[in-house]
C-alpha cells in the first residue's frame, strides 16, 4: 500500500489520494457503482484472470505503441471516456483533463453533462476531441449541439446508449445526493461547503454566481439553482430511443458515429447494421444495472459478431497500461479509461492525468517488449491466457 507522500503512479495511488481530498459525496459519485457494485468489481477483477504470455528472444528494440482511434493518430489506443460532472473534481478539471490528453496524444470526451462547455474545451488547443451524447427528447436541441460540436471541430460522436434509465447508485442515494428535489437541497448544501475552499472555484450557480452547466446551461428554463438543472435533465433524457434514431442522427452528424455501451453480440450486430463506424463495448462502468458481464467478459463474442464492419472500442476496468494490452490481445481496437482519469484529476490536476497516461503508456510499451511484440498490430490472442473464474 503506498505511503502519503510517495509519488503516485498508478490509478489506485490516485484513487486513494482522491478519497482523502474530495468531499465524501463527490468521491463516492465517481468511485461507486449500481446497486453491490459486483459488476463494477467484475470489470477489474476479470483483467486479472487475462495472463500475458512472456515471449523472449525477439527483437523488441523499437516498441511503439502509436496507433489508431475513430482515424485519428494516437500514440496509445486509448482515450479519455466521458464523466459527466467531471468539471467538479477540480478546478475547470475538463480542461485540465484536456490538456494532458493533448500532452500525452490521446482523445478525450467531453460528457454532455460536462460542467466546461464545447466552446471553453475547444479553446484550449486546436487538437480535436470527442464528443459523447446522451439523446434528449428535444431534438432541436440536440441538433443545436451537434451543430455547436462540429463547429468548434469535434468530428467523433460517441452516443450513449445505456442510459435509457439512470441506474440505481446506492452510495448516492446513501450521501443523499440521488432522488428528487430535497436530495438536490442536500448537495447543494454539500456544494457549498465545499466550495467555501478558495481552491475550488467551480460555477454552478450557487454563490450569486451565474449556471455555467457546461452544454446545456442556455436550454434550462430560468434556471436559478442546480436542482432545477438535474430536474431538467432528467426529465430531457429520452428513453424511447431504439435504432431507428440512429437514422436521423445519421441525417444530422457528418463525422464519425460510435455507439457505447453495447454488451452483447446481438447489439452490436444492430450498431453494425445501423451503420456505426464504432461501437464501445461497456456496462458504464458498473453504474447502470448491477450483475450483468463485465466488458472484458463479452468483447471476443462482440468482436466476432462485427467482423471487422466496425471498430470494437472497450470500457470498464481497464486501470493499468497492461489492462490496455490485454483488452487489445482479446480483441479491441482500443479502450478508454474513466474513474483512472477522473481520480488523477481530482489528485493532481492536469499533471496527474498527464502523469497517469505516462505511466500507463510505458506499462504497455513493457508488456509488449516482454511479450515479444514492437506494434499494435501484432498484439493478438495467442499472446494471453485467460484463467478461469
Ligand atoms: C461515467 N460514465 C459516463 N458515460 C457517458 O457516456 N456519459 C457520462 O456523462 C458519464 N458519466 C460518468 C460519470 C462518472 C463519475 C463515471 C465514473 C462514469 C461512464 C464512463 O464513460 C465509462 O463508461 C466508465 O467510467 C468506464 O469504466 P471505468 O474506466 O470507470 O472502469
Amino acid at each position: 500500500m503506498p505511503t502519503m507522500n510517495l509519488v503516485p503512479v498508478t490509478s489506485e495511488d490516485y484513487r486513494r489520494i482522491a478519497e482523502r481530498k474530495l468531499p465524501r459525496f463527490l468521491f463516492d459519485y465517481v468511485d461507486g457503482g449500481a446497486y453491490d457494485e459486483a459488476t463494477l468489481r467484475r470489470n477489474v477483477s476479470d483483467f486479472a484472470r487475462i495472463e500475458p504470455k512472456q515471449r523472449v528472444m525477439r527483437d523488441v528494440s523499437n516498441v511503439t505503441t502509436n496507433g489508431m482511434l475513430a482515424g485519428e493518430n494516437c500514440e496509445m489506443p486509448l482515450a479519455l471516456a466521458p464523466v459527466g460532472m467531471g468539471g467538479m473534481l477540480a478546478r475547470r478539471a475538463e480542461v485540465q483533463a484536456k490538456r494532458a490528453a493533448d500532452a500525452a496524444g490521446v482523445p478525450f470526451t467531453l460528457s454532455t453533462v460536462s460542467i466546461c462547455a464545447l466552446e471553453e474545451i475547444a479553446s484550449v488547443s486546436s487538437k480535436p476531441f470527442w464528443f459523447q451524447l446522451y439523446m434528449l427528447r428535444d431534438r432541436a436541441i440536440v441538433q443545436e449541439i451537434l451543430d455547436r460540436a462540429w463547429d468548434v471541430g469535434v468530428r467523433t460522436l460517441v452516443f450513449t446508449v445505456d442510459l435509457a434509465v439512470v441506474g440505481e447508485r446506492y452510495r448516492d442515494v446513501r450521501n443523499g445526493i440521488a432522488g428528487g428535489a430535497s436530495a438536490w437541497g442536500k448537495l447543494r448544501a454539500g456544494l457549498l461547503s465545499y466550495l467555501s475552499h478558495p481552491q475550488w472555484a467551480i460555477d454552478v450557480g450557487i454563490k450569486g454566481k451565474p449556471h455555467t452547466f457546461g452544454n446545456l446551461t442556455k436550454y434550462v428554463p430560468a434556471a436559478t439553482d442546480p436542482s432545477q438543472y438535474r430536474e431538467w435533465v432528467g426529465s430531457q433524457f429520452d428513453a424511447s430511443v431504439t435504432w431507428k434514431d440512429i437514422e436521423w442522427l445519421r441525417g444530422i452528424w457528418n463525422g464519425k458515429l460510435i455507439i457505447k455501451g453495447v454488451l452483447s453480440s446481438e447489439d452490436a450486430h444492430s450498431a453494425a447494421e445501423a451503420g456505426a463506424d464504432g461501437v464501445i463495448v461497456s456496462n458504464h462502468g458498473g453504474r447502470q444495472l448491477d450483475g450483468v458481464a463485465s466488458s472484458i467478459s463479452v468483447l471476443p463474442g462482440v468482436r466476432d459478431k462485427i467482423d471487422g464492419r466496425a471498430e470494437v472500442l472497450l470500457d470498464g476496468g481497464i486501470r493499468s497500461g497492461l489492462d490496455v494490452f490485454r483488452a487489445k490481445a482479446l480483441g479491441a481496437d482500443g479502450v478508454l479509461i474513466g474513474r483512472p482519469w477522473a481520480y488523477a484529476v481530482a489528485a493532481g490536476g492536469e499533471d496527474g492525468v498527464e502523469n497517469l497516461l505516462t505511466a500507463m503508456r510505458r506499462e504497455l510499451t513493457v508488456a509488449m517488449a516482454l511479450c515479444g511484440v514492437d506494434n499494435m498490430n501484432d498484439i493478438n490472442s495467442d499472446l494471453v491466457v485467460a484463467r478461469p473464474r
